[in-house]
């Protein structure tokens, strides 16, 4: 029976990879591209939704993690470090872990989803929450992997940025071109960058007739791009890409520039909205920041600046079961809790309507 191979497998002529790199997969990336009938709608064009929560520690970071933990391992590492939001250490620490090195990663005390948090213990980490933010965590994590013997696995590590480039060319296959527009949110901006280099490559060769505008959306509170300057204290719901001095900023600009696109901010408000458009919609759920892609294209849209029928190629980029709490509130912040009945058919079918 056919099985999807991961990326390094499946892309290797594209890969800085040889026969003799060992290849350390999860059989991350192959991930679901749906066609989004209700965001369609709202949008009034073709849009569809690159669901990266499917990859198997429920990020995109798998299809970087891939190729770092393999090329570390074949430079003969034996430990890796990362800073991260969540997802990162997530990653890390299940590619380390099968590759049967040592991960340590340095967390924001304080300001990680707890289902990430999950994820870096049970694949057996050196967890160490620092004091400070993201910022923090990876000057520190630099720091330490230009002192000691460990290797650096966050996106400045190029190699991440070459497995990540997996997703625009999954886009391509499956559609048979590049979308007008790709959307997705923006943190360290590593993703960013790793799209518009897919996206370029397939078209240099010949295997895309063109490029996207690359959209990039930022968390208001945590908008450096945006401003134009670093942003000290960050603040967002979306934990993920609360970062207030992104690593990769001038790829960043050099994507939206170079693509013709934009890098613009989007509330909380907006981001919880889409959340749920997302979830309550087309059936996808996601973790907050993986909608800032989705708020970003309605608040264009709502400016008139979505051209009428664009084919929107949208990344969500996490999971929903990373960070569920959010689902269980409502718009106003109340807690939802269901509805408690006795084990009777009767009492139920009223409470459903259905008597
Ligand atoms: N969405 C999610 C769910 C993320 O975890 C991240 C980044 C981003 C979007 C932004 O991607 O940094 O490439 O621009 N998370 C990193 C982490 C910072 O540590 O897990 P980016």
């Amino acid at each position: 029976a056919y099985q999807w191979r991961g990326v390094i497998t499946e892309y290797s002529d594209h890969l800085p990879v040889t026969g003799s790199t060992p290849v350390v997969t999860l059989g991350e990336g192959g991930t679901p591209l749906v066609s989004a009938r209700r965001l369609s709608e709202r949008l009034d064009a073709d849009v569809w939704i690159k669901v990266e929560g499917m990859n198997p520690t429920g990020s995109f970071k798998d299809r970087g993690m891939t190729m770092a933990i393999s090329k570390a391992v074949e430079a003969g590492a034996k430990a890796v470090i990362c800073a991260s939001t969540g997802n990162t250490s997530a990653s890390a620490a299940a590619y380390a872990t099968a590759a049967g090195i040592t991960c340590a990663v340095l967390v924001p005390d304080g300001n990680i989803a707890m289902g990430k948090l999950s994820q870096a213990v049970a694949h057996g980490a050196h967890l160490l929450a620092v004091d400070g933010n993201f910022d923090d965590c990876l000057m520190v994590a630099r720091k330490l992997s230009e002192s000691y013997p460990v290797n650096l696995v966050n996106s400045v590590n190029p190699h991440r940025i070459e497995g990540q480039k997996t997703a625009a060319f999954e886009v391509v296959d499956v559609l048979g071109d590049a979308p007008d527009i790709h959307a997705l949110p923006v943190g360290n901006a590593g993703n960013i960058t790793a799209y518009w280099k897919g996206y370029r490559e397939y078209a240099g060769i010949g295997t895309a007739s063109r490029t996207p505008a690359m959209w990039g959306f930022q968390a208001a509170g945590s908008a450096p791009i945006v401003a134009g300057h670093p942003i000290t204290e960050p603040d967002t719901v979306a934990t993920a890409i609360r970062i207030g001095n992104p690593a990769s900023w001038q790829q960043a600009l050099a994507a939206r520039d170079d693509s013709g696109g934009r890098i613009e901010a989007v509330t909380d408000r907006q981001i919880l909205d889409a959340h749920r458009l997302l979830s309550s919609g087309d059936g996808v759920f996601v973790e907050p920041a993986s909608a800032a892609g989705v708020a970003g294209l309605i608040a264009a849209h709502e400016r008139g600046e979505v051209p009428s029928g664009a084919r929107i190629v949208v990344t969500v980029t996490g999971h929903g079961l990373k960070d569920p709490d959010w689902a269980l509130r409502d718009p106003s912040g109340e807690r939802i809790t269901p509805t408690s009945v006795q084990a009777d058919p009767i009492g139920i079918a009223r409470e459903l309507g259905l008597e």
